[in-house]
């Protein structure tokens, strides 16, 4: 029914209400079975009410905006709790993330799992854990610019709702990503850096990919002087 019909209808019921007695009703009152919530009215709203991490993981899910999105089984969002002592911040899915739609669930996310374990951390109880990109890269290659390029409005704002405490950086291409340098991994681990987030600063920590400790036994001591570092800091700022 279009907006004419349905003033006249309402202008028609006014007047059978008069005749017959039952009160007055302005032709405002009137609901009709199609009056919908009209979806620009639905999108302003929607627009207005505070970003969440379910907002980022439709948009993420939905996303096309590289050529990633063709060759992805799943986006992988992200995972874990809000106000996090530590956001875990990998470089992208792998082939057991893109089976599952969940962050680090293969081999390196099961190490992963156990080096937090050490220092009392979980994705189930005080960790957020995402990845720079969302989608899997064909045959695990590097993302390419164009694709982190794309990604990277999805992780600010999953860092801007969870405010976490600290951020660890696990490996070269999401330290490279986040820190837009191409110092050697080596170099950028091993100490705590201020990590601007729109208006809020994180202490940053790089630290080796889990990945790269499967490959290279001699990583582990390092990675775990960096874990040491981290838990001391979560320890310094508590409140
Ligand atoms: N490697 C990553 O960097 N992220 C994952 O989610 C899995 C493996």
């Amino acid at each position: 029914m279009t907006a004419d019909e349905k003033t006249s209808l309402a202008e028609f019921l006014d007047a059978a209400a008069a005749v017959t007695g039952s009160g007055y009703r302005s032709a405002r009152e009137y609901h009709f079975s199609d009056d919908v919530v009209n979806s620009s009215s639905e999108t302003a709203a929607d627009a207005d009410a505070p970003d969440s991490l379910e907002k980022v993981a439709a948009a993420v899910r939905s996303c096309t905006a590289c050529k990633l999105a063709a060759t992805r089984k799943n986006a992988v969002p992200g995972e874990g709790v809000l106000n996090p002592l530590v956001m875990v911040i990998g470089e992208g899915p792998g082939a057991d993330e893109d089976a599952t739609g969940r962050p680090f669930v293969g081999r390196a996310g099961q190490l992963l799992d156990k080096m937090l374990a050490a220092i009392g951390l979980s994705r189930e109880s005080n960790c957020f854990i995402a990845n720079v990109i969302k989608c899997r890269p064909p045959a695990n290659r590097d993302p390419q610019p164009d694709e982190t390029a794309a990604c990277a409005s999805f992780l600010e704002r999953q860092i801007q709702i969870i405010k976490p405490r600290c951020i660890l950086c696990a490996g070269r291409i999401a330290a490279h990503t986040l820190l837009n340098t191409t110092e050697p991994i080596g170099r950028l681990r091993g100490k705590f850096i201020d990590f601007q987030a729109g208006d809020i600063t994180i202490p940053f920590l790089a630290t080796y990919h889990p990945s790269a400790l499967l490959r290279n036994e001699d990583l582990k001591r390092p990675a775990w002087e960096d874990l040491k570092l981290l838990r001391g800091a979560i320890e310094e700022t508590a409140h």
